[in-house]
């Protein structure tokens, strides 16, 4: 009897703009988990949010890509809009893309990370949540936990990890992945997820044993809309300890406010900031891109938890680090690199530009 865990979120709704989850809505998807786990669906399930986006965090023993599951998930966030709308919050529906639920959620809008796994004796989990970025940005915090000794000291205390770990990488433009091992081809894999834009890292497993360690959502809603509707604000399941890597390892990268893309009408750079759940409301600038960790531990299914990880005074400077990154990109405007490049604005502005000022381009190549 495996079990799946799954975490299944979407944007249906801001308050107020794009820096909320209004209660009532949590409220809604609370009452449809519980009524899942009655009905014997679910084992169990957390809900909460990250900024504006509405989390289901879900165990049960159906397997991924499950369309009872993701039915269930579908019409949480249906009955949600339907709350989000009778308030005339911001966006009402936002991330569902389609009008009819067609048997697996993934490409409809809402991101999905799932893993199944035999529950260990103890099983540490952690669930990070992000808002206002792409999945990209679990890209270097992803390499660090399993791939940098200097971050992950159990790379070379723990003789269950010196064969290092496996990395499923999606190529999100032209739609395949790929798996590289690591430590031997790292140095060839940082040159594909150095560009996590297009290079997205989807799955890690130890290789010593084939055990799934790690599992993030990869949707890029412009990608599939073909026009900018918000931002894709991913998440990511960590499973810990005991021959993986230890809690404090896993949430060590996070120290860095590294930058990533999303913000502002999603169409910035900015320093991601680790924070606390009650902190995890992005205001200034509609931003800068949070991250959340709920620490989980799992016991016959059931959620143990969840413990706010971040919100321990050690990721202070983290914080203060994410305002001054903060601070120094701002005054770039609308400027490049703050702004992001113009292969992104193709999904916002350029090309009306270009239809508007097609006529006036002067030929210059004489
Ligand atoms: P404790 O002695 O507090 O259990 O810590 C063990 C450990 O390995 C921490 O990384
Ligand atoms: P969300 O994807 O979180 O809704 O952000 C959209 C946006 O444009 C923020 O400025
Ligand atoms: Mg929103
Ligand atoms: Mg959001
Ligand atoms: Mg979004």
């Amino acid at each position: 009897d495996l079990l799946t865990f799954s975490v299944i979120k979407a944007d249906v709704g801001g308050y107020v703009g794009h820096s909320n989850v209004h209660p009532e809505l949590l409220e809604t998807a609370r009452k449809q988990t519980a009524e899942a786990i009655s009905s014997g669906l679910l084992i169990d399930a957390y809900v909460t949010n990250c900024g504006d986006d509405l989390q289901l965090i879900m165990t049960h023993r159906h397997g991924v890509d499950n369309s009872e599951v993701h039915q269930f998930a579908w019409d949480t966030f249906v009955a949600c809009t339907e709350t989000a709308k009778s308030l005339k919050l911001y966006g009402a529906g936002q991330d569902l893309l389609s009008d009819t639920f067609a048997g697996n959620i993934t490409g409809m809008g809402p991101g999905v990370a799932e893993m199944e796994f035999e529950e260990r004796p103890s099983e540490p989990v952690i669930v990070f949540m992000a808002d206002k970025t792409s999945p990209g940005a679990w890209n270097l915090p992803l390499f660090n936990i399993y791939a940098n000794p200097f971050n992950s000291p159990g790379l070379v205390i723990d003789t269950k990890m010196h064969q290092g770990f496996e990395f499923e990488v999606m190529d999100v433009i032209d739609h395949k992945s790929i798996r590289f091992v690591c430590p031997e081809e790292m140095y060839e894999m940082l040159m594909f997820i150095g560009a996590p834009r297009r290079y997205m890292i989807k799955h890690v497993y130890r290789r010593m044993d084939g055990m799934i360690a790690a599992s993030a959502s990869t949707q890029r809603l412009s990608l599939i809309a073909g026009k900018y509707v918000g931002k894709d604000d991913p998440v990511l399941v960590t499973r810990c300890q005991s021959g993986l890597p230890a809690v404090g390892e896993t949430l060590e990268p996070f120290t860095f406010a590294h930058t990533a893309e999303g913000w502002m009408r999603g169409s910035h750079h900015g320093p991601l900031m680790p924070c606390s759940f009650e902190d995890a409301t992005p205001s200034r600038f509609d931003g800068p891109p949070r991250v959340i960790a709920a620490g989980f531990q799992v016991a016959e299914g059931k959620l143990i938890g969840a413990r706010d990880m971040f919100a321990d005074p050690a990721f202070d400077r983290a914080r203060a680090q994410a305002n001054e990154v903060a601070d120094y990109l701002r005054r770039h405007g609308p400027f490049e690199p703050h702004r992001l490049g113009l292969d992104e604005m193709e999904y916002t502005t350029m090309p009306q530009l270009m239809e508007k000022f097609k006529d006036r381009w002067v030929d210059e190549s004489e």
